[in-house]
């Protein structure tokens, strides 16, 4: 059975979404929460929420691609909860387009939350995981990631940066007995995935052979796994979380 109990676990853009489910799960499995997001409204509400089920959680208004926001962040799960167990970096952002029309800002936007904001929290995160000799870190890459996706260049291009990044970092921690894995979602029903029309999102969920849009929940139970003991002998994977699908043209 996986037990977080007395494990403090900060989950990135965790103020809804998928992150807000891992939150829900990981809380539900005795973990201490941060959760980290730039939405300070939402970030509260969902702290609410979390204490409301009674567990242990603390909001911290975050930009990700920040390193000084990344140190603060790692900062007050230390001081709050004595150590830094567990680190999903799930924040991320699309600006979709064709690459004929990208603007150079909508590339750096993307890179600078989805991959720099990865590497800043992480490194931020070792500094306490190190001396522990201890941790567990789980990173959101995508299918888009793996496959490429039409209209998502900078998206694409930021989630195989994550997933190089995983196994560079699983390989140069696993010594120190941390270990790292990333999730690559299919398609996920949330406000990310909200914006897409109706009738594209219907061929893209029935392309999926388990024929359903994934949940956050789906996501929450791998992550709760990959942090857990139960996945001790697992670094360095990307773990597909999409319904058996790689679709072509499909997913976030
Ligand atoms: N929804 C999907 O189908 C899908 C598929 C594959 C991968 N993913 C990945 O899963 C993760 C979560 O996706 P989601 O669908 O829940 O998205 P979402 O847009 O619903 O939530 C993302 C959260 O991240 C926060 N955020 C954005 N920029 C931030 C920053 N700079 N610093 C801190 N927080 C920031 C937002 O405020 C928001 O609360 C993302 O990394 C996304 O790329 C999603």
């Amino acid at each position: 059975m996986i037990d977080l109990k007395n494990k403090s676990a900060i989950v990135t853009g965790g103020a809804r979404g998928i992150g807000k489910g891992i939150a829900l799960k990981l809380g539900s499995l005795g973990a201490n929460l941060v959760i980290a997001d730039l939405n300070e409204e939402q970030t509260k509400a969902c702290v609410e929420e979390l204490k409301g089920k009674g567990y242990k959680a603390i909001a911290v208004k975050c930009d990700v691609s920040k390193e000084e926001d990344a140190v603060a962040l790692v900062d007050a799960c230390q001081k709050e909860f004595g150590s830094v167990d567990i680190l999903v970096n799930n924040a991320g952002i699309t600006k979709d387009t064709l690459l004929m029309r990208m603007k150079k800002e909508q590339w750096d936007a993307v890179i600078a939350v989805n991959l720099t904001g990865t590497f800043t929290c992480t490194q931020a995160a070792i500094k306490y995981m190190l001396k522990q000799k201890s941790g567990a870190i789980i990173n959101l890459s995508s299918i888009s990631g793996e496959n490429g996706n039409i209209g998502q260049t900078n998206y694409s291009a930021s989630k195989a940066g994550v997933i190089g990044f995983t196994k560079a970092c699983a390989l140069e921690l696993a010594s120190r007995g941390i270990r790292v894995n990333a999730i690559a979602p299919g398609f996920i029903a949330t406000d990310m995935t909200a914006a897409i029309p109706e009738n594209i999102k219907a061929g893209m969920i029935n392309a999926i052979p388990l024929k359903r849009a994934g949940l956050p929940e789906d996501i929450a139970n791998a992550v709760a796994f990959l942090a857990s003991d139960a996945s001790s002998f697992i670094t360095a994977h990307i773990l597909d979380v999409n319904g058996g699908g790689f679709l072509p043209g499909g997913g976030h």
